[in-house]
């Protein structure tokens, strides 16, 4: 059995707690060890304690990792990501620097579909390799755990690839893959007089060939003007949900088209977005127990201003999460600190909020609160060692890599 010893670190932020998501303030509770340190033995974290105590536990032969100087933070948990898809959308990017929107961009045949045309005509070990870069800026940002959308791919045989290649990262790197089918991300360009024509395909083919390869764990949605609207979302996600699957949706993003109010009839996994969404709706996210994602990388680099109103939504006791939405088109960061820094300056979340969103309350909203998020016996040895001694460094030093080293069921998956 081996064991390995992380000692002295300046913080062990251990997020230790109640075994739940994390509301109000409980989310500034992070649980934190001075001179910290763990054993973790096969990949499971044992005990964590002050390192005088820990050292007398600790195993003649453990492999030992000195975190003098260093914060420890669980690994990153990133809730939302479209990581598989070819090329890049850097046309559009220098398009909106001179004044398009994203709307208008889309609207003229850019935008995901874009990325749709050049993702169908990829191969499956094309769109691997592209993915597997994608995988190590996750890895080198301290992420560990990453939730993983379809949705550029819009006909079964390229969902399925898609998710295909979502499976093969999982078996091909260190990080843990958590899928998510997004057939319904926008309507193809050959069903764009036929709408229902496409639900129908997503229902009845794509659902049922996702659901046979078990190639997923919930269904997503564009829930959104000019995507698919309420009703048509709805039969999508009931559809899914008689299929086993959970649900996370794309709602209230560029405009309110209610859909936080399908989320909670729903009582979907996560609504995520939320720029547009009112305090209504906050309330019935918070009374159905919905948990919010939020994702500011994706205002940040569309050059918008309206930033989901987190304050509101702690306040109502939602527990939110944060997380990249890492994609060719809005959101092209893999960076969790970069998305922890916006959360603190735009969103006016504190350092404190920001760590339990992207780590704790983010593993809850992928089913796996029990098993990561935190640093507490019986948990996965996943964790990141950072280049500063105070955890709030981590958002404060936007633009400058923080990650030291990081550790994935108690191996070292990367080092600066
Ligand atoms: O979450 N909103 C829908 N999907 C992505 C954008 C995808 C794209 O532009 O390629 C998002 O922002
Ligand atoms: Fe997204």
């Amino acid at each position: 059995m081996k064991t390995l010893a992380v000692l002295h670190a300046s913080q062990l932020v251990t997020l230790a707690g109640p075994a739940r998501p994390r509301t109000g303030v409980e989310l500034s509770e992070l649980s934190i060890i001075p001179d910290g340190a763990m054993l973790v033995r096969d990949g499971v974290i044992v005990v964590k304690g002050v390192s005088d105590v820990i050292k007398r536990e600790m195993p003649g032969d453990a492999e030992v990792v000195d975190a003098t100087g260093r914060v420890i933070l669980p690994g990153f948990v990133d809730a939302h990501t479209h990581p598989v898809f070819a090329g890049n959308r850097v046309d559009e990017f220098e398009l909106r620097a001179k004044g398009a929107t994203y709307e208008e961009i889309a609207a003229s045949g850019g935008g995901i579909r874009s990325t749709v045309r050049r993702t169908g005509a990829a191969s499956e070990d094309e769109l691997l390799a592209q993915a597997m870069k994608h995988a190590r800026w996750f890895l080198e940002g301290g992420t560990t755990t990453v939730e993983a959308k379809s949705g550029y791919g819009l006909t079964v045989e390229d969902e399925l690839k898609i998710l295909r290649v979502i499976r093969r990262l999982n078996a091909e790197t260190s990080l843990e893959f958590v899928p998510t089918f997004l057939g319904a991300h926008a309507i193809p360009d050959e069903f764009r007089n036929a709408p229902g024509q496409y639900v129908a395909l997503v229902i009845h083919k794509m659902l049922p060939s996702v659901v046979e390869e078990q190639l997923a764990e919930s269904c997503d949605i564009f829930c959104e003007r000019g995507y698919f609207d309420i009703a048509d979302s709805e039969k999508i996600l009931r559809a899914a949900q008689e299929s086993g699957l959970r649900l996370r949706m794309h709602v209230d993003q560029l405009t309110n088209s209610g859909g936080a109010f399908l989320a909670a009839r729903l009582r979907a996994a996560t609504a995520d977005h939320l720029e547009q969404a009112n305090a209504a709706e906050i309330a019935a996210l918070a009374e159905a127990g919905v948990q919010p994602v939020l994702l500011p990388g994706s205002v940040y680099a569309l050059g918008k201003s309206r930033y989901p109103r987190a304050r509101e939504m702690i306040e109502a006791g939602l527990a939110v999460v944060i997380a990249t939405d890492f994609n060719p088109g809005s959101s092209p960061t893999p960076s969790m600190q970069m998305v922890m820094s916006l959360a603190a300056t735009q969103m006016k979340m504190t350092p404190a909020e920001c760590v339990s969103a992207a780590t704790i309350n983010a593993a809850y909203s992928l089913n796996r609160g029990d098993k990561i998020g935190s640093l507490e016996a019986g948990k996965l040895g996943n964790f990141t060692l950072f280049h500063c001694a105070d955890y709030r460094e981590i958002a404060y030093w936007f633009g400058a890599p923080q990650t030291h080293s990081v550790y994935i069921r108690g191996e070292r998956a990367y080092c600066a």
